[in-house]
């Protein structure tokens, strides 16, 4: 681990990977919390309907930036992982990222397919109706949710694994990793 502190510079994710990461971060966290607020909500209150909205739009908007990311990302290899890290290490660490950007893409996915099969029209920021991708479908739309909100689930419980190995190298390993995606660092 001393060869990765001697030259942490050579190892940091690049601005626009930071970039990404920290604004779809902060996105999915406030989907999430709406998603969790608004149905909680009884009844169809005028509240409720503007939180579906705001949630619906979130969930666009982390669609739209994580198909950007993903081309980034495709053509810009993440820095190189400490020579010392354990095997084990490396592939639970590949995988839980793998993991993630396919849930980045399957939950707004599936909450769009819901919303369509639902028979409700997203309007993006109230500006602009985007295409329905299936017709309305009662069947099809309780299966839809039920895939929304599973997808969910398996998306927190990856993020809380995610978390976990910041924890490890913050309190355990203690090996300045974390600073590769610092936004604040140089
Ligand atoms: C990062 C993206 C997203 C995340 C993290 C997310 C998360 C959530 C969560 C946590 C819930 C509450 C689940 C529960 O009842 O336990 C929810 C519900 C819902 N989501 Fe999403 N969502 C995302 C994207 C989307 C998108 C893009 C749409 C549609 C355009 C959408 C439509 C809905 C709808 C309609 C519900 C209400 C489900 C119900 O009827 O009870 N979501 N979502």
């Amino acid at each position: 681990m001393t060869g990765f502190r001697a030259r942490p510079a050579a190892l940091r994710y690049t601005r626009p990977a930071i970039t990404f990461h920290w604004l779809i971060a902060i996105l999915i966290v406030s989907a999430f919390w709406i998603g969790f607020v608004m149905t909680d909500i009884p009844g169809f209150t005028p509240t409720k309907l503007k939180y579906f909205s705001w949630h619906k739009w979130i969930g666009v908007t982390v669609f739209a930036l994580v198909v950007l990311r993903t081309l980034w990302r495709l053509t810009h290899p993440a820095p190189r992982l400490p020579s010392g890290m354990a095997g084990w290490q490396r592939g639970a660490s590949h995988a839980v990222h793998f993991l993630l950007y396919v849930l980045m893409f399957a939950v707004p996915i599936s909450g769009y397919f819901y919303t369509s099969a639902a028979g409700v029209p997203v309007v993006y920021l109230g500006l602009v109706q985007l295409p329905m991708v299936v017709a309305k479908d009662p069947a099809l739309r309780d299966v839809l949710k039920q895939v929304h909100i599973t997808l969910d689930w398996i998306l927190l419980v990856t993020i809380g694994l995610h978390l976990l190995g910041v924890l490890k190298h913050l309190v355990i390993d203690r090996d300045g990793l974390l600073s590769r995606m610092n936004p604040f660092g140089r």
